[in-house]
């Protein structure tokens, strides 16, 4: 068995009298895909918020490899909810922005953002801009980009949710060919149960506020998986009955 890579102890989240996040335990496994699923506004974002220390939490812990979340120390990359190149900057520099924040040298840099445009087939892009490119092209930009600093944790908040279904299932294939040959822990965000159930190892399904973890489910159907294959549309209907409440 892996070792504990996350584990978020008795964690509460309020903003002012809203009380979001209520007291969540949960840990996550070394190489884990975990996928959260909850409705809107359960405190997903508010989550990986946390997680990341962009928000500060009322009380509880989150540990990373045994130690005080620290972003300073642990090597987390987190793909945001919106769209996050940076217009003013073309591919490449994009991708290597990760890296340059980082502290890397110049080699290592170079070398790494090649590796990254090439893992996700944009080396013919690499000179172009932000505005120049599909919604799907941004996307492999922020992988690349996440990818190329070889996170230890990666943090992802509903990645996929603007594009249409056939990209969608084309990304989510070239993501868990990354993972798969990095290893990476992943915490996924979405609120669709079928990407949940498409890509993860492990689900947990979240509450309405105040948040607590209703179930989590273990996902191990074999891969590469088929949304029409009877195991696959089984553990749906398991997931669609648990939350039917939302
Ligand atoms: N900075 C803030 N100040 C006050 N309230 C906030 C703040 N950020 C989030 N909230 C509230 O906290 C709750 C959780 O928000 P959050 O964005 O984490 O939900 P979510 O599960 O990510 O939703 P979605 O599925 O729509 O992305 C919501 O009720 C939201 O209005
Ligand atoms: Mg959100």
């Amino acid at each position: 068995m892996n070792k504990d890579k996350v584990v978020v102890s008795n964690l509460t989240k309020r903003f002012k009298d809203l009380l979001v996040l209520d007291s969540i335990s949960f840990t996550v496994k070394e190489g884990e895909f975990l996928c959260l699923v909850g409705p809107t506004g359960c405190g997903k974002t508010t989550f990986l918020n946390s997680l990341s220390k962009i928000l500060t939490i009322d009380s509880g812990s989150i540990t990373i490899d045994g130690e005080a979340v620290d972003p300073q120390k642990h090597n987390l990359a987190y793909i945001l909810q919106e769209y996050s190149t940076f217009p003013w900057l073309n591919v490449e520099q994009n991708i290597s922005y990760g890296l340059k924040i980082k502290g890397f040298d110049k080699a290592t840099i170079k070398e790494r953002t090649n590796e990254a445009i090439s893992m996700v087939n944009l080396e013919k892009y690499r000179n172009y801009y932000p505005n120049e490119l599909s919604a799907s092209m941004l996307q492999r930009v922020v992988i690349a980009r996440a990818f190329a600093t070889k996170p230890d944790l990666l943090l992802m908040d509903e990645p996929y949710g603007q594009l249409d279904l056939n990209l969608k299932y084309k990304l989510e294939d070239e993501l868990l060919k990354l993972w798969e040959q990095t290893k990476t822990t992943i915490i996924f965000i979405t609120h669709n149960i079928e990407e949940a159930i498409y890509l993860s190892d492990r689900i947990l399904v979240m509450t309405n506020k105040p948040t607590t973890i209703k179930t989590a489910i273990k996902n191990d159907l074999a891969r590469p998986r088929k949304v029409s294959s009877q195991g696959f549309v089984d553990l749906r209907n398991e997931v669609t009955d648990l939350i039917k409440w939302w």
